[in-house]
């Protein structure tokens, strides 16, 4: 992006009072967490309907338990990067500012973001999947047997949101809420594939926000954004905030 462009983006997010940041798992690729549906993804190494559904859970849930426990292995061993930070760093930038997350590693809490609303869960916490009653310590099911509920015997699983499932009701409500009420809207790192999480963007732009890409690539709602950065999310987004405090400003 030219920079006096850059100048003039920043200009229109700095005016903003009601800032919402939608992210996906692009933000966290830059900590070593791989994305869905990328080359190198997750989706296009693993079936999702075996390991991200109820039924795939009920027909293998030691399959199930095992890949959420190689995940949690990878994510357990990362921080946030650059962009989870800067992210952290923009709440205190405007008068109300929400962030929309479809990760479930945890990332953004990590580099200090609050009241984050986690669309899709996360995979720290476990709840039954029949009574669903909250278990949320960490599980060790090293000895291969799939955790039961102590309160009702049925099985225990990730409180992550599988294909098929509802969105936790409230989650999706504020988002909504806040996305139609918002003066900038950012949606960064996601393909935009996945809704009701995907139709954010179109909610905010409906209400009269200014909505921002940042991808390096072309996605399924791009063609409807005011404006883009094609960049990693670690690179510019630090960027953007650096600009926004008027640091660089010469
Ligand atoms: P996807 O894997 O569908 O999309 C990741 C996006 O990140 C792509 O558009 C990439 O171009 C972009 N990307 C890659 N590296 C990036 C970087 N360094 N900086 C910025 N962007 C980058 O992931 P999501 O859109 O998050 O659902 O997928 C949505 C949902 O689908 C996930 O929450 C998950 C999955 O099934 C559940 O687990 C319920
Ligand atoms: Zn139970």
């Amino acid at each position: 992006m030219e920079d006096n462009q850059m100048d003039k983006i920043i200009e229109i997010i700095k005016k903003a009072k009601r800032v919402v940041v939608l992210t996906g798992a692009g933000v966290s690729a830059e900590s070593g967490i791989s994305t869905f549906r990328d080359p190198d993804g997750l989706w296009n190494k693993f079936n999702p309907m075996e390991l991200a559904s109820v039924n795939g859970f009920m027909s293998n849930p030691e399959l199930v338990w095992d890949w959420y426990n190689y995940r949690r292995n990878i994510i357990g061993n990362t921080t946030p990067n650059a962009g989870h930070y800067a992210i952290a760093e923009m709440q205190d930038l405007f008068e109300n500012f929400t962030l929309i997350t479809q990760n479930v590693d945890r990332l953004h809490q990590n580099a200090g973001s609050k009241n984050v609303l986690e669309l899709h869960g996360n995979i720290i916490d476990n709840h039954c999947l029949n009574c669903e009653e909250k278990f949320e310590d960490a599980i060790d099911i090293s000895n291969k047997n799939v955790p039961i509920c102590k309160k009702c015997g049925g099985k225990i699983r990730p409180s992550v949101v599988w294909f098929g499932e509802m969105l936790p009701a409230e989650t999706l409500k504020k988002s909504e809420k806040m996305s139609a009420k918002a003066d900038v809207f950012f949606s960064i790192g996601t393909s935009g594939e996945v809704y009701p999480a995907a139709g954010l963007p179109a909610i905010a732009k409906q209400n009269g926000a200014f909505v921002i890409e940042i991808n390096p690539n072309q996605t399924s709602i791009s063609y409807f954004m005011h404006s883009h950065f094609r960049n990693n999310s670690a690179e510019v987004l630090p960027e953007i905030v650096r600009k926004l405090k008027g640091l660089m400003y010469r």
